[in-house]
């Protein structure tokens, strides 16, 4: 039996202070020990929202990663850094990445080989746009994302990923996937990845769905066979997260 893994991605909202104090916000309300919690948060706001979240079962994860070790790559954040502070967690290859800062399939492999080498659990994003859903090419390219993302990753190390399934139309947008189109890209997500390794790796791995997840969408898409759990923006920055990783 997997086990449920509820994911707030902040995105670039909340100062350290705003971190503080949603962290607090949050913590009785997210108190839930049978789901894996975990904010994802800006980098500025790992530590503050690490010792707020002392002593409870949220985890603080980031939201980005570069690939290298250290060195002359201004603005980045390394895996070491990371990890310094005990960071478990990190979202790689969202699609506000790959559309603003020129993420390719590539780098989100090349950050993926090096969480896995860092100990670090990477949350790995696929999904397509509206046009290419429209086209009936979604599983075509999600199966290619995947595919890359996995290049030289182990089976061991594949087990204890995390995929996001966030279809690009869906998010923040108010419109959530139906819950058999969800369930539908999750399953074609699993097989992917039974063919890749095998089927142990394929029960292993975790794959959210995300894309307007809310407090009443939650219980439908967290029920579905394939879906163990949710990467959630904008609904993670209020008390609706206490609901929705208290779906059932
Ligand atoms: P929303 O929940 O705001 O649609 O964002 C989803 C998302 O991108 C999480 O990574």
């Amino acid at each position: 039996m997997r086990k449920k893994i509820i994911a707030g991605n902040w995105k670039m909202n909340m100062t350290p202070s705003q971190a503080v104090a949603l962290v607090n916000e949050l913590k009785p309300l997210v108190a839930n020990e049978e789901v894996d919690v975990v904010f994802c948060v800006p980098a500025i706001d790992i530590i503050p929202a690490m010792e707020a979240a002392k002593g409870s079962n949220i985890n603080i994860g980031a939201e980005n990663m570069y690939f290298e070790e250290s060195g002359a790559y201004t603005g980045e954040i390394s895996p070491a850094m990371l990890t310094d502070v005990g960071v478990k967690y990190v979202v790689l290859g969202h699609s506000e990445r790959r559309e603003y800062f020129a993420e390719t399939d590539q780098t989100v492999n090349k950050k993926v080989l090096k969480a896995f080498e860092h100990g670090i659990t990477p949350i790995i994003c696929c999904g397509e746009t509206l046009e290419q859903r429209e086209q009936g090419v979604t599983i075509d390219f999600i199966r290619q994302q995947i595919k890359i993302a996995f290049l030289n990753v182990t089976a061991d190390q594949a087990k204890s990923a995390v995929i996001a399934y966030e279809p690009i139309w869906a998010i923040g947008t108010g419109k959530v996937a139906t819950t058999a189109q969800a369930q539908e890209v999750c399953a074609a997500i699993r097989a992917c990845i039974n063919e890749l390794y095998d089927e142990a790796t394929g029960s292993a791995i975790r794959i959210q769905y995300g894309g307007s997840v809310s407090a009443d969408s939650a219980a439908e898409l967290f029920a579905q066979p394939d879906i163990d759990g949710g990467l959630v923006g904008g609904a993670s920055l209020k008390a609706d997260f206490g609901k929705i990783v208290n779906y059932k």
